[in-house]
Order: C-alpha cells, then structure tokens, then sequence
C-alpha cells in the first residue's frame, strides 16, 4: 500500500523531497516481513524450483518413453504417441496451475461473497428503477423553488454525527442564494441531498411544493445542473466537452455559453497555439502523414510509407478498443451542419488532454460552467466552482 500510494502520487512525494524517508519506511515494513518469512521463503523457493524440474524431467521422460516406443514395437504411430505425450503434457500443466492457486481457493471465496454481497444490495435511490411511479418533473410549469423543511440529515457512514440538525431553508424561483460556511459545516451535503444523492433522515425537501422523493431521478436530475469543485473534463476537444452538456446545441449556443462562463480569452489564444493543440494519437499523427503525403513520399518512397500508415492503423484500432481514451475527433459532435451556424475560433479544436489534464484548474472550471449553463437549468447549483478563478473571471 505504501509503495502504491507513493508510486501514484510520485509528484507529491517528489515535491516534499521524502524519496528516502519513503525507501526507509518501506523498508522498515518489509524488514519484520522478510526475517520471519526467511525460512519459509527458502522452501517455497526450493519446491518451486522441484516443481519445475519435475515438470522437465517429465518431458523427458515422456520422449524417451516414446521414442523406445517407436523404435522396439514400430506398430505405434507417430501420431499416438504425440497425441499421448500432448494429452500428458497439458493435463499435467493444468492440474500444476490449479495446485499453485490450491491455497487461494479460500480467500477468493470470500472475496467473491463480498462482492456479489456488494452487487446485489439493493439501492435504495435507483436511478434505473422503473420510472413510471415516479413524477416528471413538468417543464412548462416547473419554476424550481427549493425548500428544505427541519431537515435532519447524517450520512450513512458517520451514524454518530448529525450533518443538518433540522434545517429551514426556502429559495425562491429567480433568487441567488449562497451559502457560506466553516469548511465541512455541510455545504456540499445541502447539494447532495437536493440533487437526491442521499435521502434526508427526518423533514423534508420539496422542489416546487412536491417533496423530491416522488419524483422520477431521471427528470428531477434534467432539471437541476451542477458544477463540482473538481470538474471532470473528458479527453475531447474543447467544443465537444461543451456539447456534452447539450448534444444538440448551436455553434452560437456554444460560443454564448463560453462567452458567459468566459472561456473565450483561452480558447482564443490556444487557436493553434502551441501545447494545447498538440496531439501524439494514432489518428492525429495519420492525418499529419497524409497532409504530407507528397513530402514524405520523396523522402522515405512508397514502400517505407505505406508500412508506416499500416502501422499506426493497427494501432489506432487498437486504441479504439481501449474504450476511447484517445482523443477522437467527432466522438461527440455528430451535428446536422445546420447547427453549424457561425464559424467557431480554431481553438474549439483543441483537445483537452487525458481528464483535462492540458488545461489549467481554472480553465478547467471555466469549461465545465460553460458545460452546465448550456443546457440552461432551471437550478444551477455551483458548488465552490470558481476557486480556482482569478478576481476579473
Ligand atoms: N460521504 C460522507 N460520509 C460520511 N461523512 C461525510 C461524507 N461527506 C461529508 N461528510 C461529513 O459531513 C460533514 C459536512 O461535509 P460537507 O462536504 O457538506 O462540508 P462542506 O461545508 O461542503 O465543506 P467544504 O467547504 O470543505 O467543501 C463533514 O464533517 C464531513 O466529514
Ligand atoms: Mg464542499
């Protein structure tokens, strides 16, 4: 556990300069370990190598039996005698893996009830449940006025502590309300409860005079937007992590979301620019060859190019089965062209890395807001979403 957690956040480790402390740490742990597991180490070592020496001298045993086969009663054919000594071989290959995993057999029986336990406990606020019970939220009428009524609310992990301790709460339709607060007086919890992430333990939260429970999830969560702190931008290009909160949006819409959640300075500048718009994908570097086609064919001939472009094909199909990590052009923006009505800056185009990781914090905030007021909610809930912003955004 130690080396995982220092090996993923090798940066913070490196920034603190505690490289030694956590060598010295990890061999203090593994010191106790390796004095009391000495002797038995040697053993499992010893049978491992017995093992695989039976194994062999099996093998050999097999040839040799086979080939005096052959050779003292020529009425045995080749083909049995192979067939016999592959038929040796593999069973006995498998019945020596089934050996090595003999002692795991315990444990993965507990693992697997864990977690089929954890599979089959029932949710109790399913967002695939039926949706016919469930109220649709009415879009015409809806006006998304909140009131919390002597809520009472712990989460299911801190039984002892009572986050909300009977909160009265009303915001009406057209308000802006902000709630300030000590770091953990239960800020996000208010947001949990009214996205329904969590049911309240006692009172009520009503959307519109209808408690959120008689709700269907699907249409009350369509309602409501949200920004987190931590925003998660995908590995798409800049336009299409807009899209994502609105699949059908015009390019004015998006360019007006930008506009309001002020995107538009970095975009801009990145139109081209050096390091956002750099691209190492298997699709990225084939559009390049092909560009270049007439160049590099005088350069490397026909033969070293079309070896090159069958390369990178393989892997690009490759990376398409991966799930996508890759950024693809045109994995989200699949628009009519009458929804391309103006002409967006090149710096749409830019991808924005591996969970955003090209863009900076606030950037990354500024493209998640421009996310969520496309689709203009009803309620907007922006939990801390401009820490990252500097005064003038
Ligand atoms: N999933 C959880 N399980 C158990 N306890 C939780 C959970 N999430 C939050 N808490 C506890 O609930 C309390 C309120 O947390 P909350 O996240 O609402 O604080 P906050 O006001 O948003 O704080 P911050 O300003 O730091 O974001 C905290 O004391 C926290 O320890
Ligand atoms: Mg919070």
């Amino acid at each position: 556990m130690l080396a995982g957690d220092a090996i993923g956040n090798f940066k913070t480790v490196q920034s603190f300069a505690n490289e030694d402390m956590i060598v010295a740490r990890y061999n203090l742990l593994m010191g106790p370990v390796n004095a009391a597991t000495f002797v038995t180490n040697i053993k499992i070592g010893f049978g491992f190598g017995l093992s695989q020496f039976t194994q062999f001298a099996c093998f050999a045993a097999m040839f040799w039996a086979g080939g005096l086969l052959l050779e003292t009663y020529w009425s045995m054919k080749m083909d049995d005698v192979m067939r016999a000594l592959f038929a040796i071989m593999f069973a006995a290959f498998q019945a020596g893996n089934a050996a090595a995993f003999g002692p795991d057999i315990g444990k993965a029986k507990v693992a697997a009830e864990r977690v089929f336990s954890i599979i089959d406990y029932p949710s109790q606020i399913d967002a695939r449940a039926s949706t016919e019970k469930g109220l649709k939220v009415n879009l015409e009428t809806f006006v998304g006025k909140i009131e919390f009524k002597n809520v009472w609310f712990r989460y299911p992990r801190g039984k002892e502590d009572f986050v909300l301790r009977g909160l009265n709460l009303t915001i009406n339709p057209q308000e802006s309300v902000a709630l300030v607060g000590e770091s953990g007086c239960g800020k996000s919890t208010f947001v949990n409860l009214v996205m329904r992430f969590y049911d309240v333990d006692v009172g009520e939260v009503l959307l519109d005079g209808i408690n959120i429970k008689d709700f269907d999830l699907h249409s009350l969560r369509s309602v409501i937007s949200m920004v987190m702190q931590e925003p998660i931008i995908f590995n798409y290009s800049i336009l299409e992590n807009v899209l994502y909160g609105k699949p059908n949006a015009s390019n004015s819409e998006v360019q007006n979301a930008c506009e309001l959640a002020n995107c538009m300075e970095f975009i801009d500048n990145h139109a081209g620019g050096e390091g956002l718009s750099f691209d190492d994908s298997a699709q990225a570097l084939l559009k390049e060859m092909a560009d270049n086609k007439a160049k590099l064919l005088g350069l490397i001939g026909q033969a070293k190019y079309d070896e090159e472009v069958a390369v990178l094909q393989a892997i690009e199909k490759d990376d398409e089965k991966k799930g996508g990590f890759q950024a693809v052009a045109g994995a989200v923006d699949k628009r009519d062209d009458k929804l391309r009505d103006i002409t967006l800056s090149a710096g749409f185009e830019s991808a924005c890395g591996i969970k955003g990781g090209k863009l900076s914090g606030g950037q990354k905030q500024r493209v998640a807001i421009a996310r969520t007021i496309i689709r203009k909610p009803t309620i907007l809930i922006l939990d801390e979403a401009t820490s990252a912003l500097d005064e003038t955004s």
